[in-house]
């Protein structure tokens, strides 16, 4: 063997185990603040992942769109650009799953422990496994809050929501739920809500306090009323080729940090949307406004509406199903 053969030898053989120990790399794109819960969970997992695997799988976070919007993160975690997404269930819809606005219901949950029942029990499972045709893997499920919705306007009552224009997310449940109340829905991507509040291409918008307070909403909206009318959670998705492929060691200590993750999401979602609303208050910028019983009742009743309208697209089996985990009854809305 001549000296540079050699050299070339002793360079590959130097090289391949440098490349053997390249990590497994999982990017994991959302729309929120980093600060927010779904951003403060994304970043947990990324964590336990590190320790668990020790370093064999390296999880990067991109948060607040900074490589997708709503809607091409979908398309690229189909094509394999990015490994791991958390949309709102709304967001799922689009692939042909209407089943997962049946959360967009407003209403529909009157504690965290009956959604629970749903998402951490079978139907959950159930709605998971719905994604695996798609060519996605559902991995958990994760909490946000409940939704208030904002304005320059006080809204106390659903005639003062008449002829608004409402940012909403891309969901047929909550176009109906908008046209319940009088108003126009506008759906326009997370990352652009801040930009059409401030210039007036809507009026208002409904979100949990914490992104309301993360995307910084309250220098753009004088107004909030506390209706926590509609919940707003995530579903922690992979490209299932992707994940499939794994070696089945990996893919269980990701499961396991999954889990770490997931009881972490859910801990503090509460809490974040708390804290997120006493910094609301504390800006002194949107006054908050706690509807009386009868308001809230005024709100419920406008809103049964769309549990009716909606139940022939989003599947009455699903409804039903729900109802009768959860014991919620139309009747008494
Ligand atoms: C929204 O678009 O309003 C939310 O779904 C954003 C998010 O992911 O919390």
């Amino acid at each position: 063997m001549n000296i540079s053969k050699l050299l070339i030898a002793a360079l590959f053989s130097a090289a391949l185990p440098v490349f053997a120990q390249q990590p497994v790399l999982i990017k994991f794109s959302h729309v929120v603040a980093p600060d927010a819960p779904k951003g403060k969970a994304a970043e947990f997992f990324a964590q336990r992942v590190a320790a668990l695997t020790r370093g064999a799988v390296k999880v990067e976070v991109y948060a607040n769109s900074t490589l997708y919007k709503d809607k091409e993160e979908m398309e690229a975690l189909q094509l394999g650009a990015v490994q791991m997404l958390a949309p709102s269930v709304a967001k799922l819809a689009p692939l042909g799953l209407k089943e997962f606005e049946v959360f967009d219901l407003p209403y529909i949950f009157d504690t965290t422990a009956l959604l629970h029942k749903v998402t951490q029990g079978p139907i959950g499972a159930s709605l998971l496994a719905k994604l695996e045709p798609k060519g996605i893997k559902g991995l958990a499920f994760w909490d946000n809050g409940l939704k208030s919705f904002s304005a320059n306007r006080p809204l106390r009552t659903p005639a003062d929501f008449r002829d608004l224009k409402l940012r909403i997310q891309s969901s047929k449940v909550l176009e109906s739920q908008t046209r319940a109340l009088g108003a126009f829905p506008q759906i326009t991507a997370f990352s652009d809500v801040y930009q059409a509040l401030q210039t007036g291409i809507v009026d208002g918008t409904e979100n949990p306090h914490s992104n309301f307070y993360t995307q910084r909403m309250y220098e753009v909206q004088k107004h909030m009323t506390l209706t926590e009318h509609g919940y707003l959670g995530y579903v922690v998705i992979t490209n299932k080729r992707f994940w499939d492929g794994l070696p089945s060691g990996i893919r269980n200590q990701l499961e396991q940090a999954m889990k770490d993750a997931t009881v972490y999401a859910n801990r503090i979602a509460q809490e974040e949307n708390d804290n997120a609303l006493a910094k609301i208050r504390q800006t002194g910028k949107t006054q908050v406004y706690t509807p009386t019983p009868a308001e809230r009742a005024a709100f419920k009743k406008a809103l049964l509406k769309t549990h009716q309208e909606m139940a022939p697209r989003i599947g009455r089996e699903i409804i039903d199903a729900i109802y009768r985990e959860t014991g919620f009854d139309p009747d008494k809305m």
